[in-house]
């Protein structure tokens, strides 16, 4: 996934694109270059690296007030100067995120026009098209060419002969803007514009912006005037800066009781509930109304499927223990890559939840879209509000995490955490699975959760200690069994991708069946324990690894009896119900690799070949 901004208008425009780049770098940070309008030509800038580099290289040498400009995560063709974007062809130069699935068929008709690329990207073949198509009228041409293109695309388009003016069109990619004072301004997110607005729209699918200092003018593809719809953000700028800390992820773990918060209050209302018997009494309860989210939704539906890809499959695999545990109907959790194109069996009486931070993820708007295809009832969980999938699905539970900067999720996981159990609370209750005295306590207790990751925030010297032993592995192994083992597929990845340690998450009954053939002397075992109704079960698999020469790392609570010969560091959760241990232990295994990650100096917020939001298949 790419960062894209475009402004036109009165400020310096090379300033306005630098700095914009620099707030998108965690979309894609391998190459960046920008296009801009001087003296009436088009002026390109590229540099492989960091925006920092491109700055170096632009600084000073453009006078200009219109321009684009991109930050690349190479899907195709390798990390260049010549790959990064913008691209030209004859009078259009353009920069796109998203993938062109028949560039190909395309390059190989370009190519009959005299038209050969001199990058390996499936943007310049857009580029390429789209010129091939230009005869004057730019909206003519990118009409054609959106009727050629396969594929997601955002692009923002120049065209050398109408100067000061952005051309902008996407599908399946993100795309806003806004217009001010200064100027008109597109970008892939609203972190890039927020400096100049909080008043933005996103610019609908196949829809063509025209940007120009005026304003903006958005039409259908036949030309029909459109009016955008107005949306507004809510946090504000500092939300998406570093705030004192070292990292946005070191930030944005500390912000997990302030996002939880606002994650759950709002749906937690004292009301008056009527029971079956028709007495009355006053409890406090899950509530959707604000949601726009009524009990049918939940009474309807005889199986759940949720859907969703990284971080944020790993919290379905926590909602499914809740459902299932509380509904008693079945529920499975989709990789979505994989629910695409497996065939599902989806029909008006199953609900999928799709859940995503950033509302752009392509598989997982691919299986929202297919559910909906097959009738199903969709609901999604998701950060970012206006965002794909947030407007393709018939319900949203909108987590309120603010802005995740840090590519490796922390506080939308603990947050899509807590929409869980509110659903699974509300769902529970509007089926009658549960009483609502018992709903109450799970929801009050849920509150109380809050402060729990408050505390245990207060073991981040005991947990930087520790991941010292950790700096110098290899592999590792996370350990665990019913809610924990859910938590250990999370923990691995997050360790995964921001310390390139390999690790893996393994069910600790399932070791004994192979795997315990790779626990040699001093591997490090991440073994999480909170569930007291498997604890001896755990304390077996601990034997089982300990015997074989383990470096054990038990996550557990105050009251487990566990014999010290049979861990090197134990680290006791703050006191909260079982039920509940996962957001706890969550902040604990989120800690333990960022440190890890910054000991062994790596870079924590924009790891290696990954991006924040995978807007690509
Ligand atoms: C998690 O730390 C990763 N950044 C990644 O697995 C992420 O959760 C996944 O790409 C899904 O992103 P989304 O929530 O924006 O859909």
């Amino acid at each position: 996934m790419c960062g894209i901004i475009g402004f036109t208008g009165y400020l310096d425009a090379s300033e306005v694109l630098i700095s914009g780049l620099s707030a998108l770098e965690y979309r894609g940070y391998d190459s960046a270059g920008i296009a801009c309008f001087e003296d009436g030509q088009i002026a390109v800038r590229k540099s492989v690296g960091k925006v920092a580099m491109l700055a170096d290289k632009v600084s000073g040498t453009l006078h200009s007030f219109c321009g684009i400009g991109h930050t690349r995560w190479a899907t195709h063709g390798g990390v260049s100067e010549v790959n990064a974007h913008p691209h030209s062809c004859g009078r259009v130069t353009l920069i796109h995120n998203g993938i062109i699935e028949n560039y190909h068929e395309l390059a190989g008709e370009l190519a009959a026009t005299g038209r050969i690329p001199v990058s390996q990207t499936d943007s310049e073949i857009a580029a390429m098209l789209i010129d091939s198509l230009y005869e004057g009228n730019p909206r003519d041409a990118i009409a054609k060419a959106a009727s050629r293109l396969e594929g997601a695309y955002a692009f923002c388009i120049l065209f050398s002969d109408i100067p000061e003016t952005i051309y902008c069109i996407r599908k399946g990619s993100p795309l806003v803007a806004c217009h001010t004072e200064d100027g008109s301004l597109v970008a892939s997110d609203m972190v890039a514009l927020l400096r100049y607005s909080k008043d933005y729209f996103v610019l609908p699918e196949d829809q063509i912006a025209v940007l120009s200092r005026h304003g903006i003018e958005v039409t259908e593809l036949d030309g029909t005037v459109v009016t955008p719809v107005m949306l507004h953000v809510t946090w504000d700028m500092s939300a998406a800066q570093k705030n004192g800390f070292k990292h946005y992820m070191l930030k944005e773990i500390h912000e997990q009781p302030e996002s939880l918060r606002r994650t759950i209050t709002p749906r937690t209302m004292r009301c008056v509930y009527r029971h079956d018997d028709g007495s009355c009494a006053e409890y406090y309860l899950p509530d959707f109304t604000a949601d726009k989210i009524p009990d049918s939704v939940f009474q309807d539906v005889n199986r759940v499927v949720i859907a969703a890809c990284g971080t944020a499959m790993h919290a379905g695999l926590m909602g499914r223990i809740l459902f299932e545990r509380l509904l008693r109907i079945p529920v499975t959790v989709s990789i979505a890559s994989e629910f695409r194109y497996e065939n599902p069996i989806l029909d008006e009486t199953t609900l999928v939840i799709t859940v995503s931070q950033s509302g752009e993820t392509a598989d997982t708007l691919a299986a929202l879209r297919l559910s909906r295809e097959r009738g199903a009832k969709t609901l999604s969980i998701v950060n970012v509000k206006g965002s794909s999938i947030a407007r393709e699905s018939d319900y949203v539970l909108y987590t309120h995490a603010g802005p995740e900067i840090a590519v490796a999720s922390t506080k939308a996981y603990t947050a899509q955490l807590a929409a869980f159990y509110l659903i699974a609370f509300r769902f529970a209750l509007a089926r009658g699975a549960i009483k609502a005295e018992v709903c109450a306590s799970m929801t009050e207790q849920l509150l109380s959760t809050i402060h729990s990751v408050d505390d245990t925030l207060l073991l981040k010297n005991q947990l930087k200690d520790i991941s010292r032993h950790l700096v110098t592995a290899s592999n590792l192994f996370f350990i665990g069994r019913s809610l924990d083992y859910a938590l250990s597929c999370e923990g691995s990845i997050k360790l995964k991708e921001i310390t390139y340690i390999h690790s893996e998450a393994y069910a600790a009954g399932e070791l004994k069946h192979g795997t315990l053939s790779l626990i040699t002397e001093g591997i490090p075992v991440i073994a999480l324990a909170t569930q007291s109704d498997v604890l001896s079960k755990m304390i077996s698999n601990v034997k089982e690894v300990r015997a074989r020469g383990a470096m054990v790392i038990l996550i557990t609570k105050k009251e487990a009896v566990v014999e010290e010969s049979l861990y090197d560091y134990r680290v006791d959760l703050p006191d909260t119900p079982d039920l509940y241990a996962p957001f706890t232990a969550a902040v604990v295994l989120q800690l333990l690799a960022y440190y890890t990650s910054s000991y062994r100096g790596l870079d924590v917020d924009q790891p290696r070949n990954l991006a924040k939001s995978v807007t690509v298949e």
